[in-house]
């Protein structure tokens, strides 16, 4: 009793002292660009805190204190572009990037509508019930392509990890995230979908956002949100 009060203790201050995290640089031609330049500085730059409601608008790009607004990247359709997290994205957790184009102005666009398409998911590895493993736990960045027949123009690109740690009670679930602005060159003729708005995409009963990850161990995992659109 005595040693578990210890350990209680111990953990308590362990998850006070950590920070969690952000994501405030894009990484484009391999380069990582200076935090919250072609990113839309979110509410939480200072306090690193997730958003936990997913129907407040924060969980389109978190930015209603901040109200801030980025540079435009120009990157080419069909190369590879990246956000880099200000930590390693150590919680249990998945990642899913989504594009909006913007009708006009990037700048001056909120990302309001039924918009997004997603363009790269990463998701926990499961093998029927023995274990359950999060590739992203170990890594700041997250790197994807541009779809190379996504229509030239103006977009939103946001990323999203969603630490399910504590997702077994709902809200418990924490949503790290951002929107960059690029503007995408030499691209195609594709029709990106299926589109969802944020808020919208997700209830957060969906099963990969309302999960105990411990006990029993999820024997396979649903991704939330639409399928990829890999153009
Ligand atoms: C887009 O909007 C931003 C912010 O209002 C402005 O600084 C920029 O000049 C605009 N760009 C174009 C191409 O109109
Ligand atoms: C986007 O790229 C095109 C083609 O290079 C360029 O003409 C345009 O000015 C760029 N717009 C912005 C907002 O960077
Ligand atoms: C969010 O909205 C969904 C319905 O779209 C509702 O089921 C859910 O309870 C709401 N959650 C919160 C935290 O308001």
């Amino acid at each position: 009793m005595k040693s578990f009060a210890r350990v209680a203790t111990l953990l308590a201050a362990v998850s006070s002292t950590l920070a969690h995290y952000t994501f405030p640089s894009l990484i484009v031609g391999g380069t990582t660009t200076t935090a919250w330049e072609y990113v839309r500085e979110t509410n939480n730059y200072n306090s690193q805190a997730p958003v936990t409601n997913v129907n407040s608008t924060d969980i389109r790009c978190y930015t209603s204190a901040t109200n801030a607004v980025a540079s435009t990247a120009t990157v080419a359709a069909g190369s590879s572009i990246g956000f880099a997290c200000d930590n390693t994205m150590y919680h249990a957790s998945v990642v899913n990037v989504y594009m909006a184009k913007a009708p006009g102005n990037v700048s001056t666009w909120d990302g309001s509508g039924t918009v997004w398409f997603k363009v790269y998911q990463i998701t926990p590895v499961t093998n029927g019930g023995t274990s359950i493993t999060f590739p992203t736990e170990t890594e700041s960045t997250v790197v994807f392509t541009v779809p190379k027949n996504l229509p030239s123009g103006q977009y939103l690109v946001r990323v999203e990890n969603i630490a399910i740690h504590a997702a077994s009670t709902y809200g418990g679930a924490q949503f790290y995230l951002a929107c960059g602005q690029i503007n995408v060159t030499g691209g195609g003729s594709g029709t990106p979908g299926p589109l969802v708005a944020f808020p919208g995409a997700y209830t957060g009963y969906e099963p990969g956002i309302l999960i105990n990850i411990y006990s029993p161990i999820p024997a396979t995992y649903t991704q939330p949100g639409p399928a990829v659109w890999t153009g």
